[in-house]
């Protein structure tokens, strides 16, 4: 298998190596395009890349963004949408020109919104690199257990787990019940794949993951096999 894993000691150690190998991609791909996934686990690298570009060492502008995925319902303004983590963590610290990023508008019909997201995708061509994370059931973006393997936007209804785990992100009741997320035909098509996990309690799920067999129950260990795959872990995420 073609998988590279990177094991890092602490949390800070991980931000860091997926942030340096971030810069690299974008320093050697300029004008490509990147989708980086919300959630809590790569908010340090999007630190780190901040940081990175105030020493001078990357231009994030350099390259185009796509959304990975949004929660249907909810919109800027909800504290745990994807549009608000990814603008108040990467997007407005690193001054992204808004013409350099296209991302899903839960509030939207979500319909239009796959369809605006796949004129963007047209627009730009495949990705050049995606940063994913790992939900608790080997979900990427929103591909849920299950859901067929996708080119483009799509509509999904939210497994169980997702939605349980949905609340450590809202600062209020929001009921979620569909997303809308990068197909993983999409996903799997990037010319390069970070996938980041972080701490014990992805640890038998990465473990389960990435044995050796792809399932489409869990939509993570589809990511094997993958041409420039790497699993960046820190040392308790990898302790199994
Ligand atoms: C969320 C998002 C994913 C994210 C994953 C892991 O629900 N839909 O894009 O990568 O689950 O999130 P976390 O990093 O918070 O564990």
């Amino acid at each position: 298998m073609s998988m590279k894993k990177i094991i890092a000691e602490t949390y800070e150690e991980l931000s860091r190596e997926t942030s340096q190998r971030i810069a690299m991609f974008i320093r050697e791909n300029p004008d490509s395009l990147v989708c980086f996934a919300a959630g809590d686990t790569p908010l340090g690298t999007y630190s780190e890349l901040v940081k990175m570009q105030a020493a001078g060492e990357v231009n994030l502008s350099d390259v185009y963004y796509a959304g990975l995925d949004e929660w249907i319902g909810l919109g800027e303004n909800d504290k745990g949408s994807c549009y608000q983590v990814m603008h108040d963590h990467f997007y407005n610290p690193a001054r992204i020109p808004k013409e350099r990023i296209h991302v899903f508008d839960g509030l939207k019909d979500p319909q239009i919104s796959c369809e605006q997201m796949n004129e963007w995708l047209a627009k730009r061509g495949k990705l050049g690199l995606t940063l994913l994370g790992i939900g608790m059931n080997g979900h990427l973006g929103f591909n849920e257990p299950n859901v067929p393997q996708a080119s483009g936007a799509i509509i999904v209804p939210l497994d169980e787990t997702t939605k349980t785990v949905s609340v450590k992100y809202f600062d209020k009741e929001l009921p979620v019940s569909m997303g809308v997320t990068l197909g993983l035909s999409t996903l799997l098509a990037a010319r390069e794949v970070l996938l980041i996990a972080s701490g014990e309690k992805k640890a038998q799920l990465i473990r389960n993951t990435f044995n050796g067999t792809k399932n489409p129950a869990n939509p993570a260990s589809m990511l094997q096999g993958h041409p420039r795959l790497t699993l960046l872990l820190d040392r308790e995420a990898s302790g199994l």
